[in-house]
């Protein structure tokens, strides 16, 4: 071939190659390296393959083998480069004057953010928090409550079992009793939290969905104590001119029951006012005696009431949103309306 060693050429010829091909500063300075050493017929590198042939049968392996594997090495690194070029922004294009994109941001759902809302008003009331598990058993999710199990109550809840006599809570009441039997009177506590049932899914119904249990124990709570505290959570929530009633109704662990219904004052866009319907928020009553007896306290000196809501609902009517199932369906676009 030549008087120089093709193999000590090659070499050089690589290194040569590789500076050239970093050297280039776009595609068309990339595609003349291309074309100085691989081009089939000048390139420098195909050169050498080509002259193989002129080569004795001992050195003609050896030599071929460097120059393709000179050659692979050559056209990984322009591919490499022309990537590169590819992704990156040649000088004088970046157009500074274009909005910026946001930064993606989460928010809080808006179950969460009426969970957190109603916390508030109650802290400020002088309440803390008070958690139990979700998976608990029947005495605690029933029969502590009053609620034996071949009483409809049990039945009507249609509850989700695990195991034996473990089961997915119905409702958050079972930390009325965890919370008495873990700490003494004077007890103010919220305790927010999933429940399960056996609901069908539609409009406003989930199988899983949240609830806020509260719970007052103490000497002299009366009906006077229930009532005020759950019409001052009202106005402060839903504003002054709320009105709220207590119906009578039925839950094993109270005694006596009520139904809590609010009835607020909102303003529409033109600026009248107007009484929307009547809305149920929650159950409530006074605290059964036989359930502070079941805590292990003494219901001769002990009363109090308990209430049960659902955050869901309260979200929905907050924001005029009519099908609760929308909450879950984590939608980014639906939800990022309430991120704050
Ligand atoms: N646990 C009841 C329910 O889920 C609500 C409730 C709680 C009623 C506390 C009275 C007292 O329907």
């Amino acid at each position: 071939m030549t008087d120089t060693n093709p193999i000590e050429a090659l070499a050089s010829l690589e290194t040569e190659a590789l500076a050239a091909i970093a050297r280039a500063s776009e595609a068309s300075a990339l595609e003349s390296v291309r074309i100085t050493f691989l081009g089939r017929s000048e390139g420098r590198i195909s050169a050498i393959l080509r002259g193989l042939g002129g080569l004795s049968p001992e050195e003609r392996p050896l030599v071929g083998q460097h120059a393709n594997r000179v050659k692979n090495a050559v056209s990984e690194a322009l591919e490499a480069r022309a990537a590169e070029l590819a992704g990156g922004v040649a000088a004088g294009s970046l157009d500074l004057t274009l909005p910026g994109r946001r930064p993606w941001q989460g928010g809080l759902h808006p179950i969460t953010q009426a969970v957190d809302e109603i916390w508030h008003i109650f802290r400020e009331l002088g309440f803390s928090r008070s958690r139990g598990p979700e998976a608990d058993t029947e005495w605690y999710n029933f029969v502590a409550l009053n609620t034996p199990l071949d009483h409809p109550a049990a039945d009507e809840q249609d509850t989700l079992y695990l195991v034996d006599s473990v089961l997915l809570r119905s409702h958050t009441s079972p930390v009325q009793m965890r919370t008495m039997e873990k700490y003494p009177p004077p007890i103010r506590v919220l305790a927010p939290g999933w429940v399960y049932r056996r609901d069908t899914y539609d409009a406003t119904h989930t199988p899983a969905f949240m609830q806020i249990e509260g719970l007052v124990i103490d000497e002299g709570v009366s009906f006077v104590d229930f009532k005020a505290t759950l019409e001052e959570f009202a106005r402060r929530y839903w504003g002054p001119d709320t009105t709220v009633r207590f119906r009578p109704s039925f839950f094993p662990f109270t005694e006596p029951s009520a139904e809590v219904d609010v009835k607020r004052v909102i303003t529409r866009p033109d600026g009248r006012q107007e009484e929307t319907d009547w809305l149920e928020i929650m159950g409530a009553g006074m605290v059964d005696p036989n359930v502070i007896a079941n805590a292990g306290l003494d219901p001769e000196r002990y009363t109090g009431w308990a209430f049960g809501m659902g955050p869901g609902r309260i979200a929905m009517l907050k924001h005029g949103v009519d099908d609760l199932r929308t909450f879950f369906e984590n939608d980014v676009r639906f939800l990022g309306q309430f991120a704050s």
